[in-house]
């Protein structure tokens, strides 16, 4: 601002000027410095700057150039200096208005394209998670035996020795207990010392909610009893210490060996695909009476024993069966736990391991990898 501030603070008299015909040469040096400096770039807050140096009420140039300049001049010299200061008035307004609308269309201008939105980009990936194999094997058989009338019925992970045992016809020192050797739970005795406190384990087999489902409910009784089980299992490639089970159990006025085979066919076709047979054989458990062990022809080497390449088929080491569980017509003991007359109602059980039923149905040769959580795993069952 050196040219204005130096002239415009000061009166024409103290310029010098004392005639008309100086007075345009004057306000030409003030406008061709306007001119300079209203050409430069500005962004908003420079352009408010200059507006304010020049049209600013009490100290900007024009107000300066009338108060020094106009109103202090001689009445010959005011004409002249009236003139010259409105055309000069009037092109500073029009220029820093013509200054403001081209600042702010650039600045709309960028704010446009700061705010564009690119639909092409590629979407944010949320990783979205699936169910774990066991789940989706487990939900493919409550399908199954839910198309048949049963419901779902789930029970605690800790158990008392009767429910897992004594009431499934398995006393304290039947042998049958060692094959299913379990974890005991430590509990502190009762605060009073008295009561020594009630043993408590993990239970090994679902089983011990037939026995709880029948205390509660009245033939008949058609559920499936999915859950986690326990065992004092070292973990190699087919046992691990935790796995899951699926109990079934059906109990009505008449219910036949045949309902029993009959259920189990259709499940284990519905299950692995029609082609497959099925078939069973004598076994035993204390809770079923008889009881047997229902096998698949193989699925591997569709039961023929053989291998693709020749040679024995290693998954039915030749027999074209695989074994699948066990299963039975519920002892008529187990009926005198829960009091149930067991001449007037009949019906049948099963209990099968879900690690195994997806471990034959996807071809997986480690029951390990179930529970390792390793995504590489996991994601090839999305
Ligand atoms: N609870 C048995 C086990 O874990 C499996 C089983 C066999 C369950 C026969 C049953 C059954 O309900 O009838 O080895």
């Amino acid at each position: 601002m050196n040219l204005p501030e130096d002239k415009t603070s000061k009166t024409l008299q103290e310029l010098g000027i004392a005639l008309p015909e100086q007075v345009a040469g004057l306000f030409e040096e003030v406008q061709s410095h306007f001119d300079a400096e209203s050409s430069k770039d500005f962004i908003e807050i420079l352009w408010k700057e200059f507006r304010d140096e020049w049209l600013g009420r009490k100290s900007g140039v024009l107000s300066q150039i009338t108060d020094n300049w106009l109103k202090p001049a001689s009445p010959e010299l005011k004409r002249a200096v009236g003139a010259a200061l409105n055309q000069l008035r009037a092109r500073v307004e029009a220029k820093i208005e013509e200054r403001r609308l081209s600042i702010e269309a650039t600045e709309e201008k960028w704010s446009l394209t700061r705010e564009r939105v690119d639909l092409s980009l590629p979407g944010v990936l949320r990783p979205v998670g699936s169910h774990h194999l066991i789940r989706q094997v487990l939900q493919q058989i409550e399908d199954i035996f839910f198309s048949i009338g049963f419901s779902v019925v789930e029970g605690p992970e800790i158990e008392t020795p009767y429910y897992n045992f004594e009431a499934l016809n398995i006393p304290e020192f039947h042998p049958v207990r060692d094959d299913m050797d379990t974890f005991y739970l430590d509990l502190p005795p009762s605060s009073d010392g008295k009561d020594a406190p009630q043993p408590l384990l993990l239970r090994t087999h679902t089983s011990p909610m037939q026995i709880r489902t029948m205390e509660k409910r009245q033939p008949p009784v058609r559920v499936i009893v999915p859950g986690k089980v326990y065992r004092r299992d070292n973990p190699d490639a087919t046992h691990s210490f935790i796995f899951h089970q699926v109990e079934g159990l059906a109990v009505d006025t008449d219910i036949t060996f045949c309902d029993f085979t009959g259920t189990i066919e259709y499940f284990v076709k519905q299950f692995f695909g029609p082609g497959v047979k099925t078939r069973f054989r004598p076994s035993y458990f204390p809770f079923t009476e008889p009881s047997v062990e229902f096998d698949v022809s193989c699925i591997f080497c569709g039961g023929s024993g053989s291998a693709a390449g020749g040679g024995a088929c290693s998954k039915c080491k030749g027999s074209g069966w695989i074994e699948l569980f066990g299963a039975g017509m519920v002892d008529p003991a187990v009926y005198g736990f829960v009091k149930y007359d067991p001449k007037k109602v009949s019906g049948f059980a099963f209990g099968m391991g879900i690690d195994r039923l997806a471990m034959l149905k996807y071809g997986i040769d480690d029951i390990q990898v179930f529970f390792q959580n390793d995504v590489r795993f996991l994601r090839q069952f999305p």
